[in-house]
């Protein structure tokens, strides 16, 4: 319990930090919710959450109870530090002390005679009297008693009205910022299934003059959950598209070089739903027409700024460019046209006497790179750009 709440004051602590600076990147939904449910006991290095109800139930009813009540399974023990994070938990639940608790382990008439529910095998073990059980008895339950000197967990008749012990994934999940041309994303634990409950936001950018293209490979979520893509760089910006479990979208792009998704992950989740990945891309977006400034146009550029801008008009088009307006320095800042196969036009300095000036691909692709040194103060360019049919 004091863990949890430590927990939950820290991420209030993050959320204050956050919200108390209106900065640029903006870190807000992913961390709202608490990784473990309240109540429940949070082992903050495993990601794992625990919880023993207050009540006794038989095992099937038990193993029930925390499926569909809690979210979660009757707990697994992987090894000596779960063991230890789980003692801690149970011996402070005062009321249970006395009481032994199931926990997900039970016999099978089979090879290997006992196993975890969630199908791990139990390779840690920690036996009363260090005595593993007998392998006669096909479809015995195990509980885990905390009465000293015997800790430790001894089989049992499932029909026992028992306290027990459920476990579920800690929900952390990210807010992400993605900086590249090319990444993949997925939903948090992928391929596991998700965690309950979590509202996860990446932000992706990929270079200027670029759009993301993002293509769903998989998506197997809940009635209950959905993906929202919003066009731009945070969950403010215009929503592009919904997906939830009916309405499966394969490729989704953006308009500009960003593009933020964020994951609702409902309670309804569970093993049956593995989540979603996805993998994006910069593509250059197929234009008819479109202009361009040197940056902060008509105002002096920045020093030491490069940039390349690729124009890409379809298939069967040329890209015809129209310079209107250039004044630059002399030599040193300068806008390189080229194409597939050749230098079209490169310039420095003071145009004003040779604009407007016009300037064709070969193809359907154009690339322009601009280049400025330092100690500038002139005001740049501007052109635009219309696709320009090849037969014509
Ligand atoms: C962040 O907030 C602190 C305290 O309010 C302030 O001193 C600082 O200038 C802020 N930083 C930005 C980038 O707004
Ligand atoms: C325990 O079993 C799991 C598979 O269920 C395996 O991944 C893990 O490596 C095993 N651990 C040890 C210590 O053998
Ligand atoms: C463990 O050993 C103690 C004392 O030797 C005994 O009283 C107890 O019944 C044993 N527990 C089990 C589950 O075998
Ligand atoms: C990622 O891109 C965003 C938006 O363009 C920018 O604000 C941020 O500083 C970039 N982060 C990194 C690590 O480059
Ligand atoms: C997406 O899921 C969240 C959480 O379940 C829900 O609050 C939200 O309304 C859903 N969005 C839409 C558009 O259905
Ligand atoms: C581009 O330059 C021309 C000529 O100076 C000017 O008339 C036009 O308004 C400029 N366009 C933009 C978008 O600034
Ligand atoms: C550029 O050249 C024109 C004449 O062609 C002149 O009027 C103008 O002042 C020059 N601009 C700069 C910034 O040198
Ligand atoms: C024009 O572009 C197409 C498609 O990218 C390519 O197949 C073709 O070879 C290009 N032609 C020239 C002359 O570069």
């Amino acid at each position: 319990m004091k863990s949890f709440l430590v927990s939950v004051l820290t991420l209030t602590l993050c959320l204050s930090v956050v919200f108390g600076n209106s900065s640029e990147s903006v870190n807000v939904i992913g961390s709202t919710s608490a990784p473990c449910p309240p109540g429940w006991y949070y082992a903050i290095d495993l990601e794992q959450c625990y919880l023993i109800p207050n009540i006794f139930l038989k095992f099937d009813d038990a193993r029930y109870y925390c499926a569909n009540d809690a979210g979660g399974s009757l707990v697994s023990v992987y090894d000596a530090v779960e063991y230890y994070a789980v003692s801690v938990y149970f011996q402070q639940q005062t009321f249970v002390q006395a009481w032994p608790a199931w926990i997900g382990l039970r016999t099978y008439p089979y090879s290997p005679y006992f196993r975890w529910l969630d199908r791990h095998n139990a390779n840690y073990t920690h036996w009363i009297n260090g005595t593993a059980p007998a392998h006669t008895d096909a479809n015995a339950c195990f509980a885990w008693s905390k009465a000293k000197p015997n800790d430790g967990w001894f089989i049992s008749d499932c029909n026992l009205q028992r306290p027990f012990i459920c476990k579920r994934h800690a929900a952390i999940c990210p807010d992400v910022n993605i900086n590249a041309s090319t990444g993949a994303i997925s939903s948090p634990n992928y391929p596991g299934s998700y965690d309950l409950e979590v509202a996860c936001v990446y932000h992706i950018s990929v270079p200027e003059g670029h759009i993301v293209q993002l293509s769903f490979n998989l998506v197997g979520i809940d009635p209950y959950s959905n993906i929202t893509i919003y066009d731009g760089p945070t969950t403010n910006s215009r929503i592009l598209e919904l997906i939830s479990s009916s309405s499966i979208q394969n490729i989704v792009e953006s308009t500009s070089n960003s593009l933020t998704v964020q994951f609702f992950a409902s309670n309804y989740g569970g093993a049956s739903y593995i989540g979603w990945s996805a993998t994006f891309k910069a593509i250059v977006p197929v234009t008819l027409s479109g202009s361009l400034t040197s940056p902060k146009y008509p105002n002096p550029y920045p020093d030491d700024d490069d940039k390349t801008y690729k124009l890409n008009v379809p298939l069967g088009y040329r890209v015809l460019v129209t310079i209107w307006d250039f004044v630059t320095e002399e030599r040193s800042d300068y806008l390189v046209f080229s194409d597939d196969s050749d230098t079209l036009l490169e310039w420095a300095g003071n145009m004003t006497s040779k604009v407007p000036k016009s300037l064709r691909s070969h193809n359907n692709t154009m690339d322009i790179e601009w280049s400025a040194d330092g100690n500038t103060n002139f005001r740049g360019w501007n052109l635009t750009w219309v696709a320009d049919p090849i037969w014509g």
